[in-house]
């Protein structure tokens, strides 16, 4: 099989354990060749990510909170102590209060979106301002996103609302980040059962909703997202940024449901 990132490092961040989207994209990178740095949050996912980073083939693992600047600063300095250049970039990191996860909308804290929006959304336009100084020339960011972004999915709520704004920020980054030859894209995938999802209420509900009326009948697993991820990452893609990549079955074409 070719090797299609074969000399390129993969940087993922939101490995928390095996069910995460990350970790799958992870595994599917360094499959296809590419050396890995994963970053976990703190000190609660750090012992089960250096697991899941040594199975992986000795990744650098290195904490990288990005809620803090400062925490995404210290990584930068890692990376450049040890001589990483980064070309492909994966943020799969989403967070917001369990309750403002079911409900309704309206019902949204100021404090509950302000953080939703931080952690999720944000956090993407911190990343590569604090790691572009590490990118590698045509460098590859990737966002994960979720239809709730355009959609109006039942309790999704204010995490639908930081899913417009991150794929927004996608399109800006694009726009800024072109000129250097860095492209920037988002996944937008199906539902998949995460610790992350299980937070969303009726979570049972979607799936089965995408396993029954999606064009392929099915719900998408978490290697269809991590062979995305690997597409975006190669130069198979060399002249694709400012998209939003739908891996979800075909669901979101669908009308009359
Ligand atoms: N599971 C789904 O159905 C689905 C569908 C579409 C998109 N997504 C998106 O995929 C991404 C990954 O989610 P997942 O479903 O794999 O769940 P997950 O719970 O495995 O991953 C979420 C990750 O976010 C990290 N995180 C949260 N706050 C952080 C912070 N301040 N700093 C650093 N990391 C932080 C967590 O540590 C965790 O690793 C998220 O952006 C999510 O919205 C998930």
């Amino acid at each position: 099989m070719p090797s299609l990132l074969a000399g390129k490092t993969a940087l993922v961040s939101g490995v928390a354990n095996r069910w995460s989207i990350a970790y799958a994209c992870a595994k599917e990178l360094a499959r296809n060749g590419a050396s890995l740095v994963l970053t976990y949050e703190g000190e609660r996912t750090q012992p089960e990510v250096e697991k899941l980073g040594a199975e992986l083939g000795n990744a650098l693992v290195a904490q990288c909170d990005v809620g803090q600047d400062a925490s995404i600063a210290a990584l930068r300095a890692l990376l450049e102590e040890r001589g990483v250049r980064l070309d492909a970039v994966l943020h799969s990191i989403a967070f917001a209060r369990k309750e403002e996860l079911t409900g309704k909308f309206y019902a949204t804290s100021r404090d509950g979106y302000a953080l939703a929006l931080d952690v999720s959304a944000y956090s993407l336009v911190a990343m590569c301002r604090e790691l572009r100084s590490v990118f590698a020339a045509q460098a590859s960011v990737m966002a994960m996103t979720y239809l709730g972004s355009v959609r109006a999915v039942p309790s999704y709520n204010v995490m639908g609302v930081a899913k417009a704004a991150l794929e927004a920020c996608v399109r800006y980054l694009a726009a800024d980040l072109g000129e250097s030859g860095v492209r920037v894209n988002a996944i937008s995938a199906g539902p998949i059962k995460t610790a992350s999802a299980r937070a969303v209420g009726g979570f049972t509900n979607i799936l089965g909703e995408v396993a029954a009326k999606s064009p392929l009948r099915r719900n998408v697993t978490q290697t269809d997202v991590g062979n995305a991820a690997v597409f975006l990452a190669s130069d198979l893609s060399s002249a694709i940024t400012g998209h939003v990549l739908y891996v979800d079955a075909g669901y979101n074409i669908m009308g009359m449901t």
